[in-house]
């Protein structure tokens, strides 16, 4: 029996009503649409692949449903350290897979992370799985004891390239968000770099700016 993907709403739709609510997300409405559209140019690209995109979400807030909605047909699965943001997102969305993680690192302990960086724990449904796009906004970072984006970001660059070199994706979009902030900025710097890492540009918004990169194999 042939499987029919699900039919998604328009994302200028899905995002218009995200960003008219009480409570908008935090990435501004041409951030929002801009992931989605580098998402349907993806999908364009993969058309006639079985499965729809495969999208990993470092931090749930109040975009959560949009990206659920915007890859209606695939995988989005969100990584998450706070107890009380995976409670208030369950409670509002219940279908979305959302898991716990733990950062080691802190903002404070940043230069440390790029000297000597680790690879962070993942659940087991998310360690060995290959992405088609990563968003990176989160953890926190605005505080010298927050965890700050470092483990994230060099998970995400660390998996892109693992899939790439694979052939288990062709190439991985990764968007960063914040790269107005000092450690962002030096994660682009020190994490973004290298062969096979291409800058698409960056977005401005009030609560941040976005950055997007492609990671493609390394040419040997
Ligand atoms: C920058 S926020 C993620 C914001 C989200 N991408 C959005 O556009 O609404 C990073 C972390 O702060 C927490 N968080 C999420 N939404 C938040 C909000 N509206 N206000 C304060 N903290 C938030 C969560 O723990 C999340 O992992």
């Amino acid at each position: 029996m042939s499987h029919t993907p699900p039919v998604c709403a328009p994302h200028g739709d899905i995002i218009q009503a995200a960003v008219d609510r009480e409570e908008p997300p935090q990435l501004s409405q041409a951030q929002l649409l801009w992931i989605a559209a580098l998402l349907d140019g993806l999908a364009a690209q993969r058309s006639g692949a079985a499965e729809g995109l495969r999208f990993l979400v470092f931090g749930v807030g109040l975009d959560s449903d949009v990206w659920a909605a915007v890859n209606c047909q695939g995988r989005t699965a969100f990584l998450e350290d706070s107890e009380e943001w995976i409670g208030r997102i369950r409670g509002s969305h219940p279908g979305l897979e959302v898991h716990h993680v733990t950062y080691q690192g802190r903002l404070s302990a940043a230069q440390e992370f790029f000297k000597q960086p680790w690879l962070m724990d993942v659940p087991q449904s998310v360690q060995g799985a290959c992405w088609d796009a990563i968003l990176v906004d989160a953890p926190r970072g605005f505080r010298p004891y927050h965890p700050g984006c470092m483990e994230s970001a060099y998970y995400a660059v660390h998996t892109a390239r693992r899939c790439t070199a694979a052939g288990r994706a062709h190439h991985v979009l990764v968007f960063l968000h914040d790269v107005n902030r000092p450690v962002e900025s030096q994660i682009v710097q020190r994490i973004f770099s290298g062969p096979g890492i291409r800058p698409l540009g960056v977005i401005k918004g009030q609560l941040g700016d976005l950055a997007a990169f492609s990671i493609a194999q390394a040419p040997s």
